[in-house]
Parts: C-alpha cells; sequence; structure tokens
C-alpha cells in the first residue's frame, strides 16, 4: 500500500489587498510547499468574510481579484488545488456538525472574538449589538475548513496559532466523544509562524488596520508609506550581539522593528547587516535605511503587480480553474461529512449516492 501523501491546507479571506504579513506569513509557506510532493488544498475564505459585514459587500469581486493575486504570487493552480471556501458547501455541512461538540465558553475565550469585540465596541460607525453567532463561530467553520480535507499541515501566520489549536482540540474531542477516527488531527503551528508589525509600529500588520503594506502597491505609494514610519528614537545599546533577525529585530524600538523585519525579507543578507552595523554604530542614517526598504519593496512587487495585470490573468481563467477544483476537493470533503455524519448517528445522506 502507498503511503498517505501530506496534506496542506491553507486559507486568506478576501477582504482588502493582499499586504506583507499575508505573504511572509502565508504564501511563501504555500510556494515552498507547492513545491514538495503534498497535496495541497488553497482557498479564499468567503464564507468568513462574512463574519463582521454589517451591509452588502463585492465579496465575489474582491475574490476573484485576490485569486488573481495568488496567481501572481505564483500559485500555479494546476499543482495546487486553489479554490472557493463557498464553492464548497460541505464545509458548513461539517461546521454545524462540529459546532454540537463546541463549548461556547470556549469560543468566548477566543482572543480574535475578543479583540473584535472591543474593536466593535469602539467603532462609532457600528450602531446595535454587531456580534454575531457567525463571528462566535469563526473558528468551528475555520475548524471544518482543515478538518474536511484530512490536513496535516496548516502553513498560517502567528495570528492563526490558536485558531488551529481549537481545529485539533475538536477533531480529538470528536473522535473521543464518538468513538471514530472520522477526523485527522493536523500538527500544531510552529513557534517560528511569523507575526510581522503593523507600519505604525503596532505589534501585527492586518487589513483592518490601515497599517499595511500591500503587495500591489506601486513605487510612489511604497514610498510614501515607508516614509510615514515613524523612527523617532535615536538608536540604543543592543543587549546582544547577535545578528539573528529573531534575536535582534524585537528588541528595535517601534517603527523600526517593522523596517528591519522588511529589510531582512526582502534584501539581500549583506543590506540587513549593513544596516544592522549602522544602528550599532548610532548616527543620523534613518533616511538612507527607508529609502532603502522602499526600493527593496518595490523591487519585490514589480513581478507581482505586473503578472497581476497580465491579460490572461482574468476573470475566465480564474473561474476555470475554479471551476475544476471544486471538482477535486469535492469528493474528498464529502467523504469526511458522510463519516462524520454516521459517527454522530444520522446516517449517511440519501440524496449523494
Ligand atoms: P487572514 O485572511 O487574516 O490572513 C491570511 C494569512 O495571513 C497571515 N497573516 C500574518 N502573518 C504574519 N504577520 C501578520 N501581520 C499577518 N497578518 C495575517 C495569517 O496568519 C493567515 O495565515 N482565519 C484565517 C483564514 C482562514 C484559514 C482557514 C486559514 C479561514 N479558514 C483554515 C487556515 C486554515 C484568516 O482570517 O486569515
Amino acid at each position: 500500500m502507498s503511503a498517505r501523501k501530506e496534506v496542506i491546507l491553507s486559507g486568506i479571506r478576501p477582504t482588502g489587498r493582499l499586504h506583507y504579513g499575508n505573504y511572509f506569513g502565508a504564501i511563501h509557506h504555500f510556494l515552498r510547499l507547492q513545491q514538495s510532493d503534498a497535496t495541497c488544498f488553497y482557498f479564499i475564505a468567503d464564507y468568513h468574510a462574512l463574519t463582521t459585514i454589517t451591509e452588502k459587500t463585492e465579496i465575489y469581486r474582491q475574490t476573484l481579484d485576490m485569486l488573481r493575486t495568488y496567481v501572481a504570487c505564483g500559485l500555479d493552480p494546476a499543482k495546487s488545488i486553489v479554490y472557493r471556501q463557498s464553492d464548497l458547501p460541505s464545509t458548513a455541512e461539517l461546521s454545524l456538525l462540529l459546532g454540537m461538540i463546541t463549548n461556547i465558553g470556549h469560543l468566548e475565550r477566543g482572543t480574535t472574538y475578543k479583540d473584535k469585540m472591543i474593536k466593535i465596541q469602539d467603532d462609532p460607525k457600528i450602531d446595535g449589538n454587531p456580534l454575531s453567532y457567525g463571528l462566535l463561530g469563526y473558528p468551528v467553520l475555520m475548524a471544518a475548513d482543515i478538518l474536511i480535507v484530512k490536513a496535516d499541515v496548516v502553513p498560517v501566520g502567528d495570528d492563526q496559532r490558536q485558531h488551529v489549536e481549537m481545529a485539533c482540540d475538536i477533531a480529538e474531542k470528536f473522535n473521543h466523544r464518538f468513538g471514530c477516527e472520522a477526523l485527522h488531527r493536523p500538527r500544531a503551528v510552529g513557534r517560528d509562524a511569523l507575526r510581522l508589525p503593523g507600519l505604525d509600529g503596532s505589534a501585527k500588520m492586518g487589513k483592518s488596520d490601515n497599517n499595511t503594506l500591500d503587495l500591489l502597491d506601486d513605487p510612489k505609494t511604497v514610498l510614501t508609506k515607508i516614509k510615514g514610519v515613524v523612527t523617532s528614537t535615536d538608536p540604543l545599546p543592543l543587549d546582544t550581539d547577535s545578528n539573528d533577525p529573531d534575536q535582534v529585530i524585537p528588541k528595535l524600538p517601534g517603527g523600526l522593528s517593522v523596517l528591519y523585519r522588511l529589510l531582512n525579507l526582502v534584501a539581500p543578507e549583506e543590506v540587513y547587516l549593513d544596516f544592522l552595523q549602522q544602528y550599532r554604530d548610532g548616527g543620523k542614517f534613518y533616511g538612507n535605511l527607508k529609502k532603502a526598504v522602499a526600493e527593496h519593496v518595490s523591487k519585490f512587487n514589480e513581478p507581482i503587480i505586473e503578472k497581476f495585470n497580465d491579460p490572461a490573468n482574468n476573470d475566465d481563467f480564474i473561474m476555470d480553474f475554479l471551476r475544476e477544483n471544486a471538482k477535486k476537493v469535492t469528493p474528498v470533503a464529502l467523504d469526511t461529512v458522510e463519516a462524520c455524519r454516521e459517527a454522530m448517528g444520522i446516517g449517511r445522506s440519501l440524496y449523494r449516492g
């Protein structure tokens, strides 16, 4: 019998444009894993985009554009199974089943839910109580995404670590409660997962925080955004001799940590090391640092923007592979849902055959 191939799964919400946190926290790993022997499922989480809406939004259009960006970054729909979450409605069915064994207290303690709750409460544009059942159940839907394809590895940034842990817990609880092996437990997210700071110096670059550097930003926008990063503190002594970015960067004050992290991600190593030495030497070099970061970021963006705008990367091309790939992921998903139905005792669906 041949060994089971590793299964990789990850998704991104279609709201806003892809930013550097999305790229280096997730897509960068999608591309690496796409070259391996594993079966890769990468989707656009359009159901998840519905959890925070208060009015009709162009999620369909945003999804197509996000998929064009996926392709522009190098995701190959012939190598990876790239699909839209809502084209796999059995995910919603699995989410419903998993919801039956998920404790509300557990969901209320979720960090993303708590953060959103605070943001919503402080947002003067939002009227009444906008906290929905869908928002509370966000991690259950995410667990369904992961478990439905029997994923082993879920490449995500550090901010999604807790959600993947919840998926692991739900799978274990389900199998234990119903005495079955219907759900495959994925591996936990590694401690080295990235959390890219925001351009405003905050802990996380995030779509809703207006602090992102985007993959489709043109050179002028990049320069304006990088110039706007606050670097008011003069160089301070670093209590480490290490050049390892994971050791040094967290010790840098506010905006400098994001500038050095970006340099480390997109520039050749010698450029990062040179500017690190300048920091250690002290002096006035922040203007040059910003110029270098902006130049390397724009160089990184250039081929992505070009491929995004390639006439062949159009809606027809996207729709064609979405149809094909939805056909590939559906049987895998139905197998899991049917196994869960059986395990819980309602029996298999009578219409699916
Ligand atoms: P989303 O759309 O917020 O982010 C997509 C991916 O980008 C990563 N990311 C970051 N990584 C490092 N630093 C940052 N500042 C940063 N900002 C975002 C996220 O960790 C993520 O990997 N709930 C998910 C979408 C989702 C999903 C799933 C992911 C739905 N179902 C199943 C994996 C598996 C989300 O909102 O990601």
